[in-house]
């Protein structure tokens, strides 16, 4: 829900206690891993991993059901109804047995006639599947764009306000998560009705390599399915990073990290990125055998802090610093309490190197009469000191992003 609306229904309507999506929500997604084969006994002890793992504590709140919890058919009344194979218990139960563990439940459909694989999409069905969702204390819905084509003259625009006005009159508090592959743009229209929005076409597990046909930039569209890697996704958030803004999110879609795919310094700097340019952090991994490295770098507390700060202001990238094809710098603010900078530097080049970032450099350093800043290497968990001038970082390796902190000496 929009910032601004829910401030206003908060005067109203003193349970409504949050301010929706003030910070990028965070939370476990089903899709990357069990595409639509979910079913109970998967997601029960999801739900239980992410409390026992430390994942629920370091902020991970969200459980999330993807496509695959519908039956194929609505029931007598015309609601959505739960796969009863898959979900013998019913999703009301689930959801108290996930609110149980301290964890919140979310859901997935579809501003379509059909979702993706012909389960039945809420078009036409708005406020009876909001209020269906409210009632069976759903906490987040995911709302994804396939068979909306069908939905004949109606723009995305339209069908996913209709959605977001049908969730805020259940009068529950629903974050609405929009998930059309960035077409028309959403990065200029949907703050007025959700809390974050999908930049781009899914991702794939892969650190460098794209599907086919994959579109670089973010206004060159491609839709759902596209096999977009983590390299990818990044390159695409240099048009939108300025966006980002508290209670309107570009979602640069799960993460890959715990897949299987990548190195360690890849993890990390996939991580890095998406919390650094502020995307919601929705684990797309196996958690129930995820290793302890993937797990130790989603648990990162000091990385979840530059996603989670105050200020909500994304890291931009720096061309003059860069060098394309072998090293990016991105930069960006944090909140006026950590008086601080957020430095990423990542060597996209295939062998170690050095990298040098002179303080000039950094657009809100320049015009500042200091010559000295006190640095912390984030992931070395190491404070290096005050350093006059700019640093060099000895040693980056391929593909490694270091994370610097920079603050006032
Ligand atoms: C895509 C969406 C994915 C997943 C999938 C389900 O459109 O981008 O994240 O939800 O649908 O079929």
């Amino acid at each position: 829900m929009k910032f601004n609306s829910v401030v206003l229904l908060s005067l109203t309507s003193p349970c409504l206690g949050k301010i929706a999506a003030a910070k990028p929500q965070m939370g476990w997604n089903s899709w990357n891993t069990f595409k639509a084969n979910i079913n109970e006994s998967i997601i029960k002890p999801t739900a239980e991993t992410l409390v026992s793992s430390g994942l629920a504590k370091a902020g991970y709140e969200y459980l999330i059901l993807d496509e695959g919890w519908q039956a194929l058919t609505r029931d007598g009344n015309g609601r959505q109804q739960a796969n009863a194979t898959k979900f013998p218990s019913g999703i009301p139960a689930l959801a108290d047995y996930v609110h149980k563990l301290g964890l919140k439940i979310g859901i997935y459909s579809d501003a379509g006639i059909y979702d993706c694989d012909f389960f039945p999409g809420s078009w036409g069905n708005e406020e009876l599947d909001a209020d269906t969702y409210a009632s069976w204390d759903i906490d987040y819905l995911k709302y994804d764009n396939c068979g909306g084509f069908q939905a004949g003259t109606q723009s995305p625009g339209e069908r996913f306000s209709i959605m977001g006005n049908a969730l805020k009159n259940t009068g529950r508090d629903i974050l609405y998560s929009l998930c059309q592959w960035g077409n028309q743009f959403p990065w200029f229209w949907a703050d007025q009705l959700s809390d974050s929005y999908r930049m781009s076409g899914d991702i794939t597990s892969s650190f460098a390599k794209d599907n086919s046909g994959v579109c670089k930039t973010a206004y060159c569209l491609n839709t759902g399915y596209a096999g977009v890697s983590v390299l990818t996704m990044i390159r695409k958030m240099r048009e939108l990073s300025g966006f980002q803004s508290p209670g309107s999110w570009a979602d640069m879609d799960m993460l890959e990290i715990g897949t299987g795919t990548m190195t360690e310094y890849e993890e990390q700097t996939h991580f890095s990125f998406w919390a650094a340019l502020k995307s919601p952090l929705i684990i797309g991994a196996d958690i129930t055998k995820i290793s302890n490295t993937s797990l130790g770098i989603l648990l990162n507390k000091e990385i979840i802090a530059i996603n989670q700060d105050d200020a909500g202001v994304a890291v931009t990238y720096l061309p003059a610093l860069s060098s394309e094809g072998s090293i990016q710098i991105w930069a960006g603010p944090l909140s006026a309490g950590s008086f601080g900078h957020v430095v990423l530097a990542l060597n996209e080049g295939g062998n170690a190197t050095s990298i040098t970032i002179p303080w000039s450099g950094i657009p809100e350093l320049q015009n500042s009469t200091r010559a000295s800043y006190k640095v912390r290497d984030v992931w070395a968990a190491k404070d290096l000191g005050t350093i006059q001038t700019g640093i060099t970082l000895l040693n980056v390796s391929s593909h490694q992003t270091k994370v610097l902190i920079v603050s006032r000496a």
